[in-house]
């Protein structure tokens, strides 16, 4: 944790950057607002320009990704309860607080742009001498938030959660990925092209094949990208198509489709593809993402659970609706607001889901069903039950299948992606969580 100031951002653009990243805060926070509905919504945000607005972003993501941890360090600074200060207050003391604690931003310059940015902000303008003196204070007790439990980062249920689901030294290691910015992976149509793309857009070309890449800034201005060449996907989200195996000419079922990385994937490997998706909203961003890379698949709006395909199938993509705690790290906002008792309703659906492929699938047919959460009871259980139904038999995945994710094997042959503090350089180390299971149709 003990890191030197980073210069280049000590020295970035002043208040106008700390008074829109405090906007984009205040806006997940106090009007629930996902972080790119308010950036697309602030004023402030939208006048920066270039490395600023980049600036901005981060601070802004920073101080939501570490929200949980940052609050309990600032509650020991505060002598009322945070939530008894105005809300675009608290969202400028999280700020302040991100850069000093998260992003290696100098004091003087984190404290006082911060500080002129609550002058410039009606609504902040009486914190000033509050964000001052809590923010130097901060500066001097960065201990405060390096001693803070890593895992506050997330509401208590979600810890919870997640450590009976994980352990709690992966959950512990999740919880510090989502402190970090999130690298973005590309899947590429030609995987034979993966080699020349890496080197092109200078990213690390990981063991599974996936390119991957510093920043996210500027990704639709990359070599590539409009005609399609590559798509943004993380490395354990593209586990699940590669582990049909040949698909080659063979017909093929994704029954959640949008928006659509895995479906391409299927496609580009020669499947017959029928890509199901029952909402009409991303089903246009699936139509649009296939039209970019110009692959070949049959787009049918549907609930899956009562679309039937003409004839029986080889194979079935089920990456089902779920919980989606394993990517809580790329929208850390929502998980504050959400209530526990809406995770309820996803085994349900997912159960019907895989009943509704075995009612597709050819004798000898493959089923793969993917979630991105480590919740056993929307993977393990589900799998474990439809085996013990006598409808499926667990068609175990081998290491040799899933490049760089062998440590993420379970003893029964599936495979949960989740960091591990021991084995920090593995690509998993730094992806999303996703269960994933392979199943036969008896
Ligand atoms: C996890 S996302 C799929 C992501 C997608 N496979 C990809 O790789 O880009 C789940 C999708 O399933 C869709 N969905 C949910 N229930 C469905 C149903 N009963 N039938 C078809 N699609 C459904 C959701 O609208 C959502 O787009």
């Amino acid at each position: 944790m003990a890191r030197s100031p980073d210069r280049s951002r000590s020295e970035a653009a002043g208040w106008r950057s700390r008074l829109a990243a405090a906007e984009l805060v205040w806006a997940a926070t106090a009007k629930g607002s996902d972080l790119e509905t308010a950036m697309a919504a602030s004023g402030a945000f939208r006048r920066l320009e270039g490395a600023d607005r980049g600036f901005a972003r981060a601070m802004a993501s920073a101080a939501l990704r570490g929200m949980g941890r940052i609050d309990w360090a600032l509650g020991g600074m505060v002598q009322r309860p945070l939530t008894d200060i105005e809300t675009p207050v608290l969202a400028l003391l999280r700020v302040g607080a991100a850069q000093l604690w998260l992003l290696n931003v100098a004091e003087h310059a984190a404290v006082s742009a911060t500080v002129e940015a609550a002058a410039k902000w009606d609504a902040a303008r009486r914190g000033g001498g509050l964000i001052n003196a809590v923010l130097r204070r901060a500066a001097r007790e960065a201990e405060a938030f390096v001693s803070a439990p890593v895992e506050a980062v997330w509401p208590d249920w979600l810890a919870a959660k997640l450590k009976s689901a994980l352990g709690p030294a992966r959950a512990e290691a999740l919880a510090q990925l989502q402190l970090e910015e999130p690298s973005v992976d590309l899947t590429v149509r030609d995987a034979a092209d993966a080699v020349d793309w890496a080197d092109r857009l200078g990213g690390e070309l990981l063991p599974n094949g996936s390119i991957r890449l510093a920043s996210a800034a500027g990704l639709a201005d990359l070599p590539g990208y409009a005609e399609g060449a590559w798509w943004v996907q993380d490395a354990a989200a593209s586990l699940p198509a590669m582990l049909l195996g040949d698909i080659a000419g063979r017909d093929v079922a994704d029954l959640c489709a949008a928006p659509g990385g895995k479906a391409m994937q299927l496609a580009s490997r020669g499947a017959r593809l029928s890509a199901v998706e029952i909402s009409a909203q991303r089903m246009e961003r699936l139509r649009e993402n296939v039209a970019r890379t110009g692959l070949q698949m049959d787009l049918v709006q549907a609930d899956a659970r009562s679309w039937r395909p003409a004839g029986p199938l080889d194979a079935v993509l089920l990456d089902a609706p779920c919980s989606a705690l394993g990517i809580v790290r790329r929208h850390p906002e929502g998980v504050w607001r959400r209530d526990p008792k809406d995770l309820a309703r996803f085994p349900a659906i997912q159960q019907a889901l895989v009943a509704a492929a075995a009612d597709m699938l050819k004798p000898g047919g493959r089923l793969v069903y993917a979630v991105c959460t480590p919740a056993t009871e929307e993977g393990r259980d589900i799998v474990d039950a439809a085996v013990a139904s006598g409808v499926w038999r667990r068609a175990p995945i081998r290491a040799g299948e899933i490049p760089g994710f062998a440590c993420a094997l379970t003893s029964q042959g599936d495979v949960l992606t989740a960091p591990a503090a021991a084995e920090t350089e593995a690509p998993q180390t730094r992806s999303d969580v996703f269960y994933i299971a392979r199943l036969e149709r008896n």
